[in-house]
């Protein structure tokens, strides 16, 4: 058994221990596996490198990824998929393990459909793929917006200040509810629940009321209030599988809560500090684990299937269901983090 490995969209901790979990596993069965350079546009190129034991020793704490990653599409111009496939037989796969979110394994799915063993597993920031509870990934991320809120509380009480602090999350509000709950955010806004701009000012008066001279407000970069129609981008600009590149949701509320209830706001943008650095010990875990999966996938004959966490068991669900919808938030989550909301 040859199979190719690679990781496409953006990156994330825990990709190098899914890498390192893979050949180990693997090498237990006597596998041979080809690091695709760069997610699909090392298999246009022709891009590659050795993943051996000794290449994967010591990459467990690592954060990024060894094999490079990228957002191309490999399925958007017939010539490239005709290059795919051309590329594949040259490789001498005999299988494929895509680690990556919903536009990496939706490639990985049409893929399928179209005849290459294809095995996905679950990365994302955004915990936002169906068939599982969690991307591996996001736990760092929550643990890095959690970590920056108690920083930022600290400031923004002494200066009696609003701070809005922007964080991951395009469709899907996972890391700003998860991150503000253990953070103690004041005020929460997701993607799921567009908002109104004198609510959030409402909730900022009323802490001021109750002798709270601070607020700290948590806004998912893909928020946008009711007023607006849509998503809020500075950059207009779409990236190879058509996504707006989001941002400033937090510079536009926090000019909008200062002119509308006098208090000086400040705003914080989080951005790829989310992604980068050494994963949580349950990212590590959780992307060893699903290392572990997909091995046994290939193992199995269960191609067009992801590695999915479903209660504390690893299964394995069909790549076209992990990529059907987005999963937006649990509500029931929200609702608990609004009890704490101002
Ligand atoms: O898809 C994961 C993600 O981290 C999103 O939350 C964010 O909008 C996007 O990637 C940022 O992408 P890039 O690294 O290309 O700017």
């Amino acid at each position: 058994m040859k199979a190719g490995i690679l990781t496409g969209g953006g990156d994330c901790p825990g990709l190098n221990a899914v890498i390192r979990a893979v050949v180990k596993k693997g090498h237990t069965l006597g596998y041979n596996f080809v690091g695709i350079r760069d997610g699909w546009k090392g298999l246009l190129e022709l891009s590659t490198m050795p993943v051996t034991a000794e290449v994967v020793s010591g990459i467990l704490p690592v954060g990024g990824t060894i094999l490079g990653t990228s957002r191309t599409n490999p399925l958007k111009k017939s010539e490239d998929t005709d290059k795919v496939f051309k590329n594949i037989n040259a490789l001498g796969l005999d299988a494929l393990i895509c680690i990556g979110g919903d536009d990496t394994l939706g490639v990985a799915s049409k893929l399928f459909d179209m005849g290459v063993k294809t095995v996905g597993v679950p990365k994302t920031i955004d915990n936002d793929l169906c068939g599982t509870d969690f991307t591996f990934g996001f736990d760092t991320a929550v643990s890095i917006v959690a970590e920056a809120l108690d920083r930022l509380h600290s400031t923004t009480e002494s200066h009696h200040r609003v701070m809005v602090v922007e964080v991951m999350g395009r469709h899907a509000g996972w890391i700003a509810v998860y991150g503000g709950l253990a953070g103690g955010a004041d005020c929460i806004l997701i993607p799921e629940k567009p908002f109104d701009i004198d609510e959030v000012c409402a909730c900022v008066n009323r802490r001021t009321a109750a002798n709270k001279r601070f607020s700290l407000i948590v806004a998912a970069e893909g928020a946008y209030p009711k007023e607006v129609s849509g998503i809020i981008s500075k950059d207009k600009t779409l990236d190879a599988f058509g996504h707006a590149k989001l941002g400033g949701v937090g510079e536009f509320l926090a000019v909008e809560i200062e002119k509308r209830t006098g208090h000086e706001t400040r705003h914080v943008v989080l951005g790829h500090l989310q992604r980068g650095g050494s994963p949580t010990a349950f990212d590590r875990i959780l992307a060893t684990r699903y290392g572990i999966k997909a091995v046994e996938m290939i193992r199995d004959g269960k191609f067009g299937r992801m590695a999915a966490l479903q209660g504390a068991k690893i299964v394995d669900v069909s790549l076209h269901e992990a990529i059907s919808k987005t999963k937006t938030v649990d509500m029931e989550i929200f609702g608990i983090a609004g009890v704490f909301f101002g």
